[in-house]
């Protein structure tokens, strides 16, 4: 989020316009019966949402979901424990290098690494794990602390995950130029630990597995821009108002508030989700272009990641 952009006179959403706890618990209900089976809270930051612990044991209640929250671990030291206890099943934490003047280059943000890492440590000790970190690797700013990065964890059963810089929104100021590939990055980790490629854990995971071949543990790529996944990709997501975006890079969402303070029924809401995802035919980044980077695509701050 730009301070350019999101200066102290950006116009944030009234509270009353967010999705209640309730509304939301009650989307993620008629969405499992589409076959949802995972759910991601992600933000903007997820964990000063006040109150967060409500909405996780709401989520938490509902059967057969595997319910997971990414942050930016400024606060996840506070309230790793509590987060567990209200039944958070596991965490992604991301930072981008361990070097503090690095990490602020590339996220703007007024803390230190070192609270991350404390809040990875606090993490994993409330027993969500295994803890996933996402390195997103812009060329230029942090491409070299990626071997640093992979050394740090590598032994310490989190998963690091490297994510190829993408065109989220258009506040960014993107440019190819800028993008290290998933190949630079695993062929400069293995030049150092030697590396072999694993299975996919289920079809359309979005991160490439690997794993170190003297077993010290795995990493990830998610090569999003260079190795495009459009055609496995299954993620719907939800923004805090409430409408339904089927693609990352979408430039429009469909509403939904409307119709949960509307009254309507749980089975028009599910016939409502069914017909926007029957008609979604997204491949953004099988045709990224020129052209269509150019869009006014929704932030990635306000889709999520
Ligand atoms: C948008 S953040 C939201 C959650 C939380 N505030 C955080 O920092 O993790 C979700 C993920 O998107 C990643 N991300 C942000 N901008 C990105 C970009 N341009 N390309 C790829 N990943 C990006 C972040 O590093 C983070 O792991």
């Amino acid at each position: 989020m730009p301070k350019e952009v999101f200066g102290k006179d950006y116009q944030f959403l009234e509270h009353k316009e967010l999705l209640t706890f309730e509304e939301i618990a009650r989307l993620a209900r008629i969405f499992t019966r589409h076959g949802i089976e995972k759910i991601r809270l992600t933000g903007g930051e997820p964990l000063v949402r006040r109150k967060l612990e409500d909405l996780i044991a709401l989520l938490a209640a509902i059967p057969g979901l595997d319910l997971t929250l990414t942050t930016n671990g400024s606060l996840l030291a506070k309230k790793a424990h509590a987060l567990k206890a209200a039944g958070l099943k596991r965490i992604t934490v991301s930072l981008d290098s361990l070097d503090d003047a690095v990490f602020m280059k590339m996220n703007d943000v007024d803390f230190p690494v070192a609270r991350v890492l404390e809040g990875i440590d606090a993490a994993a000790a409330a027993g969500l794990a295994p803890v996933k970190i996402n390195m997103v690797v812009k060329r230029g700013v942090n491409d070299a602390s990626v071997a640093a990065m992979a050394r740090h964890f590598r032994g310490s059963g989190h998963i690091l995950r490297f994510i190829e810089y993408m065109d989220v929104g258009h506040t960014n100021g993107w440019r190819m130029d800028d993008v290290v590939t998933a190949k630079e990055i695993i062929a400069l980790i293995n030049a150092e630990a030697p590396l072999e490629q694993c299975d996919p854990n289920y079809t359309g995971e979005v991160a490439e597995r690997w794993r170190y071949r003297d077993g010290s543990g795995e990493i990830g790529v998610i090569a999003s821009v260079t190795q495009a996944f459009c055609r496995d990709c299954t993620r719907a997501r939800l923004s805090t108002e409430g409408s339904l975006y089927t693609c990352l890079f979408a430039t429009t969402g469909h509403p939904l508030k409307a119709l949960l303070r509307g009254g309507a029924s749980d089975d028009e809401i599910s016939d409502a989700i069914a017909g926007v995802w029957r008609k979604r035919a997204d491949r953004y980044s099988e045709i990224r272009s020129a052209e269509t980077v150019k869009l006014h695509k929704v932030e990635m701050s306000y889709i999520g990641g």
